[in-house]
C-alpha cells in the first residue's frame, strides 16, 4: 500500500507541535447511534484546521468490547464498528494530510483484551499452554493457590489478579478484562513491531504509546509491599513500572519509526517517579516526546508553576527532546473544574501553557471552555474504575461526556441519536456555533492564540524561559522574538507596569495605562 503522506514535509515538525486529542466516541456522532465515530471525526477535521493545532491524537478506535472505553484491544488492526471501518480510517488520514493536519494514533501495548485472540486461546487451552507464556499467568499462593501471586494493585482498584477456572491466575494492572501482555516474550515483541508498521504504512505520523512505563515488570514479580490505592498519572517507585528493560523496547521502535519518511514520532504516556527518568524516554534513540504529568500535576500556583517549568525544561535538555505541556485529558478532571478558580483560571491557565517552548496537549471540548460534569448519577457512568472499589474515585467520565456542537437543546448537534453520556441542560452557551465569532468567547481565545503561535515562530521554539522580576503569585518571562507573558496566579489584581503592547489577553482588558494592575486569574501575551 502507498503511505498517505501529503503534509508539508517539515524538520522536527513535532518539537513545537500544538496536538489535540479526538476522543472518538464523545466527539462527533455521523451514524446517529449516540456514539461518536470516524465518519464523525473525518466530519469535523476542517474545524480542527480552522482552530490552528498541528496534528490530531486519537483514543482508540480499534475493535474492543469497550471494558476500558477501547484501551482493551481485541484486535489492533482492526477498527470497531461502532467506529467505522478501516476505510473510514484511511478516509480520515488522507482527509487530515489533504487539510495539512497530522494523525496520531492510539497504540495499547502494555495489555489487550480478554477477548484477544491469545488470551482466548491461552485460556481455553489451559495451564502449559505457549500462548499464556505470552501473558502473565502464575499458580497462585497459599495452600492450595487461594492467594493472588503477589500484592500488586490494580490501578482500578482491588488485587491485579485474577484467578481463572482452572486455578491458574493472570495479571491485570488495569481492569480484569486487560491481561498485562509479558513482554518478555519474543512473539510480543514481534507483534508490535508489526503492528506499527501496520499503520504507518496506512500513513499516520504517529503513536502516543499508552502506559509506556508498564511494559517490563521486576525479574520474579516480587511483592509492592504495601496496599495503598494507586493514582493514575501518579509517580510512585513501582516494581511493575519505569524499569530500564523498557528503554530496549522503545530503541527498537525507533528504528521502524525511523524508516519511515517524514519524521513519524511516538510520544509516551509513562509516570516515572522524576522527570529525570522521564527523560530516559526520549533519548534521542527512543521516542520523541513523554508527556508532562508533573505539569499537569501542578496547581495553579505561580511559584509551583515555575518551579514544574525550569525542572521540565532542565530535565529535558540534557537529551534534546521538546518538552511537552498538558492540561486536561480523558482520565483526568478538566482543568476549568480542577484548578478550581472557573473559567477565567482556565483560560489564563491556556495562555500560560501556550507560551511555553516545545510542544502542547489539548483535549476536545477545553477550547470551549467546558467544566467536568459531575453530577452524572451512577446508571450512566461507565468508567471501570468507578465500579471496583476506591479506584481513581470514578472521576473519568465527568471529562469523557461529548461535544457541544450546535444548537440550543442536547445532544447539542453531537449526532442525531442522543449521547452516550448525558450532556447538561445548560451548555447551548459553551456550543462550536454559539462561541464562534463572538471575540469573547472562549473559542475564539483558542483561534487567535494558536493563529499567534504560528506566526510568532519563536513562541514554541528553544528550551529556556527567560525570567522576569514579578510580584508574588505573579509570573513574567519572556520568550524569543520579544513575546513577553504575565500571568496573575492570585485572586487578587497585582501591580504590574506593561511591559509593552497586548496581543493577546485572557479576559477584556481596558487599554494599559501608567498604573496597570494585571487582574486575579489572568494572563497576558505582549509585544515588547
Ligand atoms: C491509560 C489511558 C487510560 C486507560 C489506561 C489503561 O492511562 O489513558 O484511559 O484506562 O491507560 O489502558
Amino acid at each position: 500500500m502507498t503511505p498517505q503522506h501529503n503534509v508539508t514535509p517539515a524538520t522536527d515538525w513535532w518539537r513545537d507541535a500544538v496536538i489535540y486529542q479526538v476522543y472518538p466516541r464523545s466527539f462527533a456522532d455521523a451514524n446517529g447511534d449516540g456514539m461518536g465515530d470516524l465518519a464523525g471525526v473525518r466530519s469535523r477535521l476542517p474545524y480542527l484546521r480552522d482552530l490552528g493545532v498541528d496534528a490530531v491524537w486519537l483514543s482508540p478506535f480499534y475493535a474492543s468490547p469497550q471494558a476500558d472505553a477501547g484501551y482493551d484491544v481485541a484486535d489492533y488492526r482492526a477498527i470497531d464498528p461502532m467506529f467505522g471501518t478501516l476505510p473510514d480510517a484511511e478516509a480520515v488520514i488522507r482527509d487530515a494530510h489533504a487539510l495539512d493536519l497530522r494523525i496520531i494514533v492510539d497504540l495499547v501495548p502494555n495489555h489487550c483484551s480478554d477477548q484477544h485472540e491469545w488470551f482466548r486461546r491461552g485460556l481455553a487451552e489451559g495451564p502449559g499452554s505457549v500462548l499464556r507464556e505470552r501473558f502473565h499467568f502464575r499458580k497462585g499462593r497459599g495452600q492450595n493457590g487461594e492467594e493472588p501471586p503477589n500484592d500488586w494493585e490494580s490501578l482500578f482498584g482491588g488485587p491485579a489478579w485474577t484467578r481463572v477456572p482452572d486455578g491458574e491466575w493472570y495479571l491485570h494492572l488495569f481492569a480484569p478484562e486487560q491481561p498485562d501482555f509479558n513482554w518478555d516474550h519474543p512473539a510480543v515483541q514481534d507483534e508490535f513491531r508489526s503492528i506499527l508498521r501496520f499503520w504507518l504504512d496506512l500513513g499516520v505520523d504517529g503513536f502516543r504509546v499508552d502506559v509506556a512505563h508498564g511494559l517490563v515488570k521486576a525479574p520474579g514479580l516480587p511483592d509492592m509491599g504495601h496496599g495503598e490505592q494507586l493514582k493514575l498519572l501518579g509517580n510512585q517507585v513501582l516494581p511493575f513500572f519505569d524499569q530500564d528493560g523498557v528503554h530496549d523496547i522503545y530503541r527498537s521502535w525507533r528504528t521502524v519509526l525511523d524508516e519511515y519518511p517524514g519524521e513519524r514520532i511516538a510520544v509516551a504516556e509513562a509516570w516515572a517517579p522524576t522527570a529525570e527518568r522521564t527523560s530516559l524516554y526520549v533519548r534521542p534513540d527512543e521516542l520523541h516526546q513523554a508527556f508532562n504529568f508533573h505539569y499537569l500535576n501542578t496547581g495553579w500556583d505561580a511559584a509551583a508553576l515555575r518551579e514544574a517549568i525550569d525542572s521540565s525544561l532542565d530535565a529535558m535538555r540534557p537529551v534534546s527532546a521538546p518538552t511537552t505541556w498538558v492540561l486536561s485529558n480523558h482520565d483526568v478532571v478538566r482543568h476549568r473544574t480542577r484548578l478550581g478558580g472557573g473559567l477565567d483560571r482556565a483560560r489564563a491557565a491556556t495562555l500560560l501553557m501556550l507560551a511555553l517552548p516545545g510542544s502542547a496537549y489539548l483535549y476536545q471540548g477545553e477550547e470551549l471552555g467546558l467544566p467536568e460534569v459531575t453530577d452524572l448519577p451512577d446508571e450512566v457512568r461507565q468508567d471501570p474504575s468507578f465500579f471496583r472499589d476506591s479506584g481513581q474515585e470514578g472521576l473519568r467520565d465527568g471529562c469523557r461526556v461529548p461535544l457541544p456542537w450546535s444548537g440550543d437543546t442536547t445532544p447539542y448537534g453531537f449526532g442525531d441519536g442522543g449521547s452516550w453520556l448525558p450532556q447538561p441542560d445548560d451548555w447551548a452557551a459553551l456550543t462550536v456555533e454559539a462561541q464562534t465569532g463572538d471575540p469573547a468567547s472562549t473559542l475564539e481565545l483558542y483561534r487567535t492564540a494558536l493563529a499567534l503561535r504560528r506566526r510568532l515562530p519563536g513562541l514554541g521554539a528553544g528550551d529556556a524561559v527567560e525570567w522576569l522580576d514579578a510580584p508574588d503569585g505573579v509570573l513574567a518571562f519572556r520568550r524569543p522574538g520579544g513575546l513577553i507573558c504575565t500571568v496573575n496566579t492570585t485572586e487578587a489584581p497585582a501591580p504590574l507596569p506593561a511591559p509593552g503592547r497586548i496581543l493577546l489577553a485572557s479576559r477584556q482588558l481596558d487599554a494599559p495605562g501608567a498604573d496597570f494592575t494585571l487582574p486575579a486569574d489572568t494572563a497576558v501575551w505582549w509585544a515588547e
